[in-house]
């Protein structure tokens, strides 16, 4: 046995707990404890049944990512699991997998060897491998559709979702629900399987629900295609409807051996590498160095928020979808009637989708109070200002926070660009001001960019990073600067399309580029959707902050003052039908070009490689500033930034870790270029071409930083 793996008798059953805390992974260490165990138990006549289960908050999460990252990196074989699965299937004994919290990637492929699997409702299980651009690569792509059949197993592979116990058990994917207490559950029920005549079934053998190949074909048809337009230009989730087909058409050896081939395959992939560090630098982006473990933390239970707009009713959605009760206040019941149909109709589609019940609904609607007045602001939690981005009114709003709340309240603006110390001076506590920057939607994108102000106390940070997590949402500390980290990089890159189009590009033309790179979207329809007359405001006020005579964007007020002003007018740098669906206008084409003549601007071709270059290479420069200047802590909370608020594809891990894969020389020597051709806005950022002078990389700044830190 090991530390990692405790056997206990209870009479005639052996329970194996695995304890490997926080999420028992299956790091060195745990395998060949459980190997010892079942070994035990299979000697110990006394010992009529095993029972595996996790101790603390779940079953095993995985495999070790730390140990695939090596893989990855090129350092040692990944986990092999392979002699582990084939003893829990061929013991003698039956062996019951006792399941609570995540059972997901390696932990299912465990799991999955047991010749019965129970779970306690609230448990989840999954094959997550595609978010890491791997495969399950241990047996769980032969055993899965064996258990659950090929279309859910395509989907549950494919999406890297987990289902919920109720869904496992209608799928087959565990035999029984428990309530209660797990442990006794189990051996109760190990018990009675105990007393049934053998053999208790393998997984391996079983074959009802594979199908046949004609009736496979369309069915992996359909996935490829799903595979192709959810998860656009990545490799795993394509890669793994290969090893599927393999478990439906080979031998059960063949198709391990075949996933095994497809794993190694997918480990020494970029996508791989991108994706391993995305989950890491989410997780670094929750450390901040100097909020030690024992920082107080406040518990927000109640919150009040002021604009009833799009963004207000979506910080009350993600607030009452926590269980958090949230007063939303507007100047005008027009607006408060407003936002409580479009929270009404968002929950409703959801209960039609079928996320969650009608009485779900109910109690998240309950939690969110409608109101002109003030009332309940002395007793709330948290305040929140989500009104428009003028510094005036929110300082206004902030003396009246400051008149009210009582003195633990934390007190949060919305402003996506705004000098939180100006708006923390309105109040007599700036210690409790700080930035809560969510992101349209609020209620389902996952950023927060937590703004830190020069008197923002760190308990109130910490409080803050504790919100974001039980609204599972991702908190990054991002210091008080113009726009902050997020917009701070986006201006350069729209001003940047804005320009490709003045010297002859379209914006379809940059938009199809982007998005074929992988961005979620165009950079021209992100502009349509949040409003030209938003863009307008944003750059207006930030003129007082640039230089005069740099080079500025020739149309975009001439499409404001056309009323243009995107999706919501029916025309912005497109124009919309009645669906929203976008088409290229002559109108805009042609005012471009006008303003380009009267502006002594040549019209080229411009090639799909000038406009990635142009867009990714502005960010990254722009990011190395702000790194420099320390208002983001690390270059992976740029990259979790841009990951989970921007649509940033995933599987080029973020701008950051992007530059460091083609190389910060290359990308330092193209910025020169641009800097020679198009001027001082390409002025390479300092960090950038020192680092590139090195030789070195964004991720050796951070962890030499880090290295620095825990001195
Ligand atoms: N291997 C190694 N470490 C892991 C891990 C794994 N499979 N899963 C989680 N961890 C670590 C995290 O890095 C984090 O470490 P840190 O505290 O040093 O930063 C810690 O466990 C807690 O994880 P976190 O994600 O912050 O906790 P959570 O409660 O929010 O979520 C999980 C827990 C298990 C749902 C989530 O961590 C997860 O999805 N993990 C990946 C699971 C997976 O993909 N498994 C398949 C691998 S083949």
């Amino acid at each position: 046995m090991s530390e990692l793996v405790n056997l206990s008798p209870e009479q005639d059953v052996a329970v194996i707990t695995i304890q490997n805390p926080p999420v028992n992974a299956l790091s060195p260490g745990v395998p060949e404890g459980m190997a010892a165990a079942l070994e035990a138990a299979e000697r110990d006549p006394s010992i009529r049944a095993i029972v595996i289960i996790g101790e603390g908050r779940t079953f095993i999460a995985g495999a070790d990512i730390r140990e695939l990252e090596h893989a990855a990196q090129g350092h040692g074989a990944p986990p092999e699991l392979h002699g582990l699965l084939a003893q829990i299937e061929d013991s003698s004994k039956p062996v019951v997998m006792a399941i609570h919290g995540t059972a997901l990637g390696g932990g299912l492929e465990v799991a999955m060897a047991g010749h019965y699997r129970i779970a306690t409702a609230d448990a989840q299980l999954g094959q997550p491998e595609v978010n890491l651009g791997i495969i399950p690569g241990a047996e769980g792509t032969q055993r899965l559709p064996r258990l659950v059949g090929l279309p859910a197993a395509i989907e549950m592979c494919v999406s890297g979702k987990p289902v919920a116990a109720a869904q496992a058990l209608r799928l087959g994917l565990i035999d029984r629900m428990i309530d209660g207490d797990l442990r006794s559950g189990a051996i109760a029920f190990a018990r009675e399987k105990a007393i049934q005549p053998g053999p208790h079934p393998k997984t391996r053998q079983r074959h009802e629900k594979l199908g046949s190949p004609p009736a496979n074909a369309p069915l992996l048809a359909a996935g490829r295609e799903q595979a192709r337009q959810r998860r656009r230009n990545m490799a795993a989730p394509l890669a793994v409807i290969d090893a599927l087909e393999a478990a439906a058409s080979l031998p059960f050896e063949e198709g391990c051996q075949k996933e095994r081939e497809i794993v190694t395959e997918c480990l020494a992939s970029d996508q791989c590498r991108a994706l391993l560090h995305a989950f890491f630098a989410e997780r670094a982006a929750a450390k901040i160095p100097d909020l030690s473990s024992d920082t107080p933390i406040s518990d927000i239970r109640s919150a009040a928020i002021v604009g009833a707009g799009t963004m207000g009713s979506g910080i009350a959605m993600a607030l009452a979808n926590s269980g958090i009760s949230v007063r939303l206040k507007d100047v005008e019941s027009a607006s408060l009637d407003r936002a409580i149909a479009r929270i009404r109709q968002t929950y409703a589609a959801a209960v039609e989708k079928g996320r969650f019940l009608q009485g779900v609904m109910d109690q998240r609607m309950a939690l969110v109070h409608p109101q002109l007045s003030d009332e309940g602001f002395d007793t709330a939690d948290l305040l929140i200002e989500a009104v428009v981005e003028n510094l005036a009114l929110k300082k206004q709003i902030f003396a009246g926070f400051d008149r009210l709340a009582k003195p633990e309240c934390i007190l949060a603006s919305n402003t996506s660009t705004l000098d939180i110390d100006q708006i923390a001076e309105a109040t007599g506590r700036p210690h409790k001001v700080l930035g809560l920057h969510f992101f349209s939607p609020a209620h389902v994108m996952r950023l927060v960019e937590i703004v830190r102000g020069k008197d923002t106390a760190k308990s109130v940070i910490a409080t803050a990073m504790a919100l974001a997590k039980k609204l599972r949402k991702v908190g990054v500390v991002v210091g008080n600067c113009w726009g902050f980290v997020g917009n701070r990089m986006m201006l350069p890159y729209m001003r940047e399309a804005q320009f490709l189009v003045e010297e002859g590009a379209t914006p379809a033309q940059v938009d199809q580029a982007l998005c074929d790179w992988g961005m979620a979207m165009g950079i021209f329809a992100v502009d349509d959707m949040g409003g030209l007359d938003v863009q307008w405001h944003v750059r207006e006020e930030r003129k007082a902050f640039e230089k005069p005579g740099l080079r500025q964007p020739l149309v975009l007020d001439e499409l404001y003052r056309m009323g243009r002003l995107g999706q919501k007018t029916g025309a912005g740098w497109y124009r919309y039908d009645g669906n929203r669906k976008p088409a290229p206008d002559p109108e805009v084409l042609a005012l471009v070009e006008n303003a380009a003549r009267e502006n002594g601007i040549p019209r080229r071709t411009i090639t799909t490689d000038e406009i990635l270059e142009r867009s990714i290479y502005i960010m990254i420069n722009e990011g190395s500033r702000i790194l420099e200047e320390g208002h983001a802590l690390r270059a992976s909370d740029i990259d979790t930034i841009y990951l989970t608020g921007y649509g940033f594809p995933p599987y080029r891990g973020g701008p950051m870790w992007y530059a460091d894969t083609v190389g910060l020389r290359k990308v330092y020597r193209r910025i020169e270029e641009f800097h020679s051709l198009h001027g001082e806005l390409w002025a390479p950022a300092p960090l950038l071409k020192h680092l590139a002078e090195e030789g070195s990389t964004f991720t050796a700044f951070d962890a030499a930083k880090a290295s620095l830190a825990r001195l």
